[in-house]
């Protein structure tokens, strides 16, 4: 018993700014994918990892990663992160649990993706989040339109974590509707499954901008000064 993982890569990096995809970007002297498949690599109840690439960049990612030997294939993603993981979930063996993980957020904890793991054997669909820190209103042309209750908002990260038939029948309703989602959650919840969360931590940001950039690198020389 263990989970796969899908890990999206296919991403062009276009708030980065920069000309190459910016998962190979280094933030400590290591690329910011192989910070992510490594994570995964070390846990014990992870089987198996599949990455979605940009179809120009399938050959590079797999030689770029070829050292790890969970990493199961290198699929060719497709136009929006759904699309990418979808051409993944079309070709993922039998498993018991698929977890989703963004190749851009290669701070998360293994205690983070232990703790979703064994919620998903509880739950069947479990996102990892936090509790958001600022007030959020809903905003029309300038205007506020409404205040939320902060204590009921949450900001979802990934892993996100699916028994395989909830992701499978998620996604093949999302294609049949043709709808797209922001998160994977999303296709979950509108398939009338009830999806849990998981408490995460803050350290596990998207590497979107330059600026976390920055962020990731401190984090990161914080937790090394931990390990001295
Ligand atoms: N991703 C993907 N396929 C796509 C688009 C995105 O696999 N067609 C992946 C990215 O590589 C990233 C994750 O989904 O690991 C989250 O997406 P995001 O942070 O938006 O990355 P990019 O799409 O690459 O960045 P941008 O939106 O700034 O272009
Ligand atoms: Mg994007």
């Amino acid at each position: 018993m263990g989970f796969t993982v899908i890990i999206p890569a296919a991403g062009q990096g276009k708030r980065m700014g920069k000309k190459i995809n910016k998962l190979f970007l280094e933030i400590n002297d290591e690329t910011i994918i192989r910070h992510t498949v490594s994570i995964f690599q070390n846990i014990k109840s992870c089987e198996q990892i599949f990455i979605a690439a940009h179809p120009d960049e399938v050959n590079m990612m797999a030689a770029h990663l070829k050292d790890f030997d969970k990493v199961a294939a290198v699929i060719s993603g497709g136009k929006e992160r759904q699309h990418s993981i979808y051409e993944v979930l079309k070709v993922i063996g039998n498993t018991d649990v698929v977890m989703v993980h963004d190749g851009a957020r290669p701070l998360v904890s293994s205690e983070s993706i232990e703790q979703v793991y064994k919620d998903t054997l509880v739950h069947e669909a479990v996102i990892l989040a936090v509790q958001v820190k600022d007030t959020i209103k809903r905003v029309v042309d300038g205007v506020v339109e409404e205040t939320y209750n902060r204590s009921t908002m949450w900001q979802v990260q990934t892993p996100q974590s699916f028994k395989r038939d909830v992701i499978l029948n998620a996604y093949q309703l999302a294609e049949e509707d043709q709808f797209l989602g922001t998160d994977d959650a999303s296709l979950v919840e509108r398939a009338g499954y009830k999806v849990h969360v998981t408490n995460g931590d803050y350290n596990n940001i998207k590497i979107t901008t330059n600026e976390d950039l920055v962020v990731a690198d401190s984090i990161i020389e914080r937790r090394g000064m931990k390990d001295v």
